[in-house]
């Protein structure tokens, strides 16, 4: 099974000011594709504090996927993004791309998302956006592929080809 760590960055959540829906939309989601959630937290919007947590997770191997929600808007606080790609040592475009292409059906607003998405050690880090409703349209238009590319992160499989 695959061990997932969900981060949530949200000055309100962290601060008890607002319930975290959309992590608990993410935890549904990939366990009903056979993911485990290991680990679940609130952050507040603060680069050097995402950033710990994101090395913490990737360098003692607690995830092999983290998935955050918020903070890949234009707001001032708003630093999802520039945490996860200040920790990463590769990036992986094509996630956020897909995910934008494919949100761009359901508002035109997709494209003021900056989720990032990249590979540290042997995990995998995507930014998903932050409310409920888009997090539930990206996360299930992606799902499908994580598991391939995580398999082929690990080394436990290097063959592309479909039966
Ligand atoms: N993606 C999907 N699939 N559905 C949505 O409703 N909302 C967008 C976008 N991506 C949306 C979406 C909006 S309104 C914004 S501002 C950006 O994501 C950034 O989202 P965030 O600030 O919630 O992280």
């Amino acid at each position: 099974m695959t061990r997932v760590a969900i981060i949530t960055s949200s000055d309100s959540g962290f601060r008890n000011e607002r319930q975290d829906i959309s992590g608990s939309v993410i935890q549904k989601i990939v366990e009903k594709n056979g993911y485990e959630v290991v680990h679940k937290i609130i952050l507040p919007d603060e680069l050097d504090v995402l950033c710990e947590e994101m090395k913490r997770i990737a360098d003692n191997n607690i995830a092999n996927l983290i998935l955050t929600t918020g903070g890949t808007g234009f707001s001032k606080r708003d630093c999802t993004p520039e945490a996860t790609e200040k920790i990463i040592e590769k990036k992986v475009p094509g996630i956020p791309e897909a995910m934008r292409m494919f949100s761009l059906q359901f508002t035109k607003r997709a494209m003021l998302s900056r989720a990032s998405a990249g590979i540290r050690k042997e995990t995998l880090i995507v930014n998903l956006p932050g409310s409920p409703k888009a997090v539930e349209e990206c996360l299930e238009y992606i799902i499908s592929e994580l598991e391939h590319g995580i398999s082929i992160m690990l080394g436990k499989s290097s063959e592309c080809a479909r039966k």
